[in-house]
């Protein structure tokens, strides 16, 4: 479904004279339709810069990010245009950032009513099934009509993880969704990632969390390595004594 080929990416810091800062370099691994992919690897390695690729906030430098996409055809990600993005976006991929950013002034249940309402369907449709979903987060209905701006950390990313996966994208791009959330709530939230892995989401995940990269992962891809990994190994020791 996804499959990526030397893809690498550099920032160059006019500000600073020109300065070239090399995210990642020459990363290349496939997933498929229904597992998820986990990206590991330590702090700065480049693992945001390369979901955020792949959801082309980022342009990539050079390699290419092939998609199979819903209506058969294939579509390099690294080099499409604005609009085709814009429309993969609206119709079939999704991406949870590591950081909220709340749309000012728009309410809650509003937010996670408009990837719906993009897709065409009913605004009646819409509401029903965020409440829904609102309620099995664990968001209560006190909160559906306020600004998200005002929520707890770990509200923000309820409503960011629910805003990603209501319209039950094809690909779902998961940057640390579940690390500012306790026990219980991320347990919910983890069902309902593997419940949409299990439909065929095909989904690039990033975790800190220990607990959710073993719960969550098929395969794994260590920035660090430029390799795929055990999704088990604990260590870098482990992996390299193992089989990588
Ligand atoms: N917009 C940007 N401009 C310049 N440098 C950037 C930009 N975005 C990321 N970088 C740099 O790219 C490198 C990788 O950052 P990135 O956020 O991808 O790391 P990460 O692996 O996700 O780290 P963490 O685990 O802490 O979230 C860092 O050195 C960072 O400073
Ligand atoms: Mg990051």
């Amino acid at each position: 479904m996804l499959r990526l080929k030397n893809v690498s990416k550099t920032f160059t810091m006019h500000i600073r004279g020109g300065l070239v800062i090399q995210s990642f370099e020459k990363v290349s691994f496939e997933t498929r339709a229904g597992a998820l992919l986990a990206v590991t690897g330590p702090s700065g390695v480049g693992k945001s810069s390369l979901l955020k690729c792949v959801y082309r906030s980022y342009l990539p430098t050079s390699g290419e990010i092939l998609y199979a996409t819903a209506g058969g055809d294939t579509v390099d990600l690294a080099s499409a245009g604005e609009w085709e993005i814009l429309r993969l976006r609206h119709t079939e991929i999704a991406y949870v950032s590591q950081f909220f950013h709340v749309m000012p002034r728009v309410p809650a249940l509003e937010i996670l009513m408009e990837p719906l309402v993009i897709r065409g369907i009913s605004r009646s449709e819409a509401l029903g099934r965020a409440k829904e979903m609102l309620s099995r987060a664990g968001l209560g209905k006190n909160l559906w009509d306020m600004y998200p701006a005002t929520f707890s950390g770990g509200e923000k990313q309820r409503l960011n993880i629910l805003h990603a996966i209501i319209a039950k994208p094809r690909i779902l791009l998961l940057d640390e969704p579940t690390a500012s959330l306790d026990r219980a709530y991320k347990e919910r939230i983890m069902e309902m990632i593997l419940a949409l892995k299990r439909e065929g989401t095909g989904m690039v995940g990033v975790f800190h969390d220990r607990d959710a990269l073993l719960a969550l992962s098929d395969t794994r891809y260590d920035l660090t390595l430029g390799a795929y990994c055990p999704v088990n190994a604990k260590d870098a020791g482990e992996i390299a004594r193992g089989d990588c």
